[in-house]
């Protein structure tokens, strides 16, 4: 009762309501919310200096007072929309008991699972593996301004089974594909673990102050129709269903990227608010097929952003006008890549904070 009457006051007078929740919300905005995946990272000096000074990758992320400050830095530079969560979707192999390291020129190496898998991993300590991370979300809530929404995340178990089964980042997912095709109880069960533990992780952290999730299928564009299906679209409905019940009223942006026409079945069978999509989504086909159904997020090509000038304008621009009445939120197709110039990032959202519906 306190908090709806709080929250009921708010949205009378005083602070407008987040811009990010109130595209979220179906709202009719003037100019979509903008934020970029990866919008912290190392194309900031002030990001490499705060990586240094942590040592490695792990440890920036398991330091409250660290992870807090490299979520703020981008937010601070470019007052975006919203701050994402400073982590990683590896974390949670991590909290399983996996062995997971991030080697500087390498990406992330894991220590492969296999065979009976339910027996190297140990959900039961995940959230005390995790509390730092949780405390990192109290930090930046209390520096965060009240204009700015904080968005928490999780990989989708198909993405995170296969950095958990291959060891990093593949090329051919031959790997994890060949285990679950002659092993499918044994991968129906990592897939079910991963279920189980990103939904504790996102409900913990909303506990901690996240106000938006989104789910991170960064790797849906290389399954066929049918193991979209099942390794896909079902654990992440799963993993929605789980979080609605435990926090009904948090958006859940989905990206399963170059999702392709599967991007319409996890719409309609998920349950997300939005959908998250990548570079190569016809403009026409997204507003047809799927902003009646959920908000749209996208779709810049990171490399136009490396590129600036007139091809980032004219691009940013087409898209505004194909989805700008929303429900939208500005973002790229995909993370920022290292070598975009920092002063790109400010060009964009002027771009994008001067466009009118
Ligand atoms: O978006 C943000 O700014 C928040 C932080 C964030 C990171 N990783 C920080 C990071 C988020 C949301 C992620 C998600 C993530 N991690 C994904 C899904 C999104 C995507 O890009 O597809 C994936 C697949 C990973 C796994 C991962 N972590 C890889 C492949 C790598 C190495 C390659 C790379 O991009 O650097 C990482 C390491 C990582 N995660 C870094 C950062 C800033 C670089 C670490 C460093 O400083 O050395």
């Amino acid at each position: 009762m306190a908090q709806s009457s709080t929250s009921q006051k708010r949205s009378s007078k005083e602070t407008p309501r987040k811009r990010l929740l109130r595209a979220l919300a179906r709202e009719e905005l003037e100019r979509p919310p903008l934020w970029l995946m990866r919008q912290a990272g190392r194309y900031l000096p002030e990001y490499r200096a705060l990586r240094a000074r942590a040592g490695g990758f792990l440890e920036l992320c398991l330091t409250p007072e660290l992870a807090a400050e490299a979520t703020l830095q981008p937010v601070r530079r470019f007052a975006l929309d919203a701050a994402i969560l400073f982590s990683d979707i590896l974390m949670v192999p991590f909290a399983l008991g996996q062995d997971v390291r991030f080697s500087e020129n390498e990406g992330p190496l894991l220590e492969p699972v296999g065979g009976r898998v339910s027996a190297q991993l140990d959900l039961g300590r995940l959230p005390e593996r995790l509390a730092p991370v949780y405390e990192a979300i109290e930090r930046v809530r209390l520096s965060l301004g009240p204009e700015t929404a904080l968005i928490g995340f999780v990989g989708g178990p198909w993405t995170v089974a296969s950095y958990m089964v291959e060891g990093h980042t593949s090329r051919d997912f031959a790997a994890v594909k060949l285990f679950a095709f002659r092993e499918p109880g044994e991968f129906a069960g990592l897939l079910d673990l991963l279920v189980e533990a990103s939904a504790t992780h996102l409900i913990r952290q909303v506990a901690a102050g996240a106000e938006v999730l989104q789910i991170f299928e960064s790797w849906a564009a290389v399954l066929g129709e049918r193991e979209f299906d099942a390794w896909c679209i079902e654990p992440v409905r799963r993993i929605v269903l789980k979080v609605k019940a435990a926090c009904p009223q948090v958006p859940i942006i989905g990206f399963p990227r170059g999702a392709g026409l599967g991007y319409k079945r996890f719409v309609e069978r998920t349950g997300v608010d939005a959908i998250g999509l990548d570079p190569a989504v016809p403009l026409d086909w997204a507003a047809r097929e799927l902003q009646p159904y959920a908000a749209l997020q996208g779709n810049l090509d990171p490399l136009l952003l490396v590129a600036g000038g007139e091809a980032m304008r004219q691009a940013s621009e087409r898209i505004l006008r194909s989805w700008g009445v929303g429900p939208f939120i500005f973002n790229l197709g995909h993370g920022v890549v290292q070598t975009t110039p920092p002063e790109h990032v400010a060009t964009l959202v002027e771009i994008v904070r001067g466009w009118r519906a």
